[in-house]
């Protein structure tokens, strides 16, 4: 076993920096590359790695201290005759892509080469802000890892690295404002073609090598950054730099994968310092949030939450079990809420000589056993309305570029029953008479408030009626029952004074409405609609035709 003092590496020029976080305590058996500290300096974070493994026998720095390159960071027992995996001058060349030594600074192998890299083409930006940087002086990266994060008035973008190797030198600093060709980073690159200045390569094919910004900027120059098309790759990057805040790389680098904005959370670090914890905790919350309704992720136009209150202390309360078809009208209702563009259009039919039929009816209904409401009435005439103007019997693709025209005429009509509303479907409405509806209708009705409808009971309706004449009211606005596209809500009909052209007669008054989804129907088709449905009904004769 041998004691090695492991120093601050080069730091890139950087002269007194804080240690903002010692990630290692004495008794520690660490591994080569292994983070010991994060340095903050007024340009950027970085994390010290462990030049090679062993055990922490004592530490010479503590957070907060103001350190330099060469000073001690720990005593490190390492196993005899181990050796730092990036020694000092004699480091060997297949060393190169090692991270930041402990030593001294590597001297760069005949292999290696210092090379400029500049600002890409900015699609036409110019003088953008840079809003992070993305690697140290002293970080190894890879070809494509992020260097800088550049903002202008209208996208947010990143440059990646054309090479893998060590950053050498930072050349920009937050808030500068840089253009297409300004000198960005030197790098050291393992394999590239050296300095111009060495005769017996100058000849060399990749004209790697910058000796100023104008010849890196055709030389060096990552591939160009194509500014985000819309804003939600600007988003990607716009907010998740964290600036102003006390992060290290690689919690910056996770907040940045996972399009997370550090200042929205509440850092849990050694002085006010963000660890990964934190972003990930932030993370897992969020999904738990979205999950459970929480937070909508609607984008701008989210619907904010209704805040939850106390009931408790206004009064007594009592929570009340919802059943399995409260809670799915809770789902079906703010889907169609949310999902339709809702239209309602209001009208009222002239039911007088509707009902002096249905009431002639009446003996024969009771021979019939069958009670004859207006309810199979309005299917039929609702029927003979979608026959009649089948924009209303469709649904909308899913895939954005079709209608279903629906070749079929089923209705839907609400019931309401003790476990909640239920909406059973009645089957070829058209092809039916009005007795076969008026005892379907009531048995369907009857098995609805029995809780024994199966599924397929309440499956492929093209249009739902909804009526709530027999308890009163002069109109509402029914809600879609999507994938359908229309609704009729039935009010209360009522004898009004109707002008004849002479005079006023006393009429019976249905109040409808319908309300229809915009996205799909018109209100040209809407009009035709209703103005043929109301007609029908109003002169029932007209099913004859
Ligand atoms: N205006 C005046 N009276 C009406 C009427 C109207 N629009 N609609 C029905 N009536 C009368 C009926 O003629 C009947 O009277 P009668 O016995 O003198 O003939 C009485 O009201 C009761 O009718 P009802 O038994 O309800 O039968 P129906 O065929 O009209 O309705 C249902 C059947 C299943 C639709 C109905 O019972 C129901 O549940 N409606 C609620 C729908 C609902 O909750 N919608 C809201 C969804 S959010």
């Amino acid at each position: 076993m041998a004691i090695e003092i492991i120093p601050v590496p080069d730091l890139g020029g950087a002269g007194q920096v804080e240690v903002i976080e010692v990630c290692v305590a004495v008794g520690d058996q660490v591994e080569a590359e292994q983070s010991l500290l994060v340095l903050e300096s007024d340009k950027a974070s970085m994390e010290v790695p462990c030049p090679q493994a062993g055990k922490v026998v004592s530490l010479k720095v503590k957070e907060g201290d103001s350190i330099t390159e060469g000073d001690a960071i720990l005593e490190l027992e390492v196993a005899a005759g181990a050796e730092p995996e990036v020694a000092e001058e004699e480091a060997p060349a297949e060393k190169q892509d090692e991270p930041v030594a402990a030593a001294p600074a590597p001297a760069a192998p005949a292999a290696a080469a210092e090379q400029m890299v500049t600002v890409p083409d900015l699609g036409g930006a110019d003088q953008v802000e840079v809003i992070e940087l993305c690697v140290a002086e002293g970080d190894e990266i890879q070809e494509g890892d992020s260097l800088v994060a550049l903002e202008s008035d209208k996208a947010s973008m990143e440059v990646p690295s054309p090479f893998s190797g060590k950053i050498v030198g930072l050349k920009l600093a937050v808030g500068d404002k840089v253009s297409v060709g300004d000198p960005l980073a030197l790098m050291l690159v393992a394999g590239a073609a050296p300095a111009p200045a060495a005769p017996e390569v100058a000849a060399a094919p990749a004209p790697a090598v910058a000796e100023s910004p104008s010849k890196a900027a055709s030389a060096a120059a990552p591939p160009p950054v194509a500014a985000p098309a819309d804003d939600r790759a600007a988003a990607q990057v716009a907010g998740a730099d964290g600036g102003g805040v006390y992060a290290g790389p690689a919690v910056r680098k996770l907040a940045r994968q996972l399009g997370v904005d550090l200042t929205r959370l509440k850092p849990s670090g050694p002085r006010a310092r963000f660890t990964k914890e934190d972003v990930r905790t932030y993370v897992k919350q969020l999904v738990a949030d979205v999950n459970s309704g929480k937070v909508s992720v609607s984008g701008g136009s989210g619907i904010p939450p209704i805040p939850e209150v106390d009931f408790a202390q206004f009064g007594d309360i009592e929570l009340v079990k919802m059943s399995k078809i409260a809670k799915a009208t809770v789902t079906n209702m703010s889907r169609a809420w949310l999902n339709v563009p809702h239209v309602t259009q209001f009208d009222e039919a002239d039911i007088t000589e509707l009902e002096a039929f249905r009431k002639s009816m009446k003996a024969e209904a009771d021979k019939r056993g069958v009670k004859l409401t207006p309810l199979p009435f309005l299917m039929k005439a609702t029927a003979a309305a979608l026959a009649a103007e089948p924009s209303f019997n469709v649904s909308l693709h899913a895939d954005g570029e079709h209608k279903v025209q629906k070749k079929y005429i089923h209705i839907g009509m609400a019931v309401d029953t003790p476990a909640g509303l239920m909406v059973p479907v009645i089957r070829d409405v058209d092809k039916k008479g009005l007795w076969e509806l008026a005892a379907e209708t009531a048995a369907m009705a009857e098995k609805a408030r029995a809780g024994k409808l199966m599924p397929r009971d309440m499956q492929g309706g093209c249009f739902t009626i909804s009526s709530l004449g027999a308890m009163g009211g002069t109109g509402f606005t029914p809600i879609v029952n999507a994938p359908e596209v229309a609704i009729m809500g039935v009010s209360k009909a009522q004898i009004k004074p109707i002008w004849n052209g002479s005079e006023f007669e006393p009429r019976q008054m249905l109040p409808l409405a319908v309300s229809y989804d915009h996205r799909a129907i018109n209100g040209g088709d809407c009009g035709r609609f209703f103005t043929y449905l109301v007609s029908v009904i109003s002169d029932i004769r007209r099913l004859l035709l």
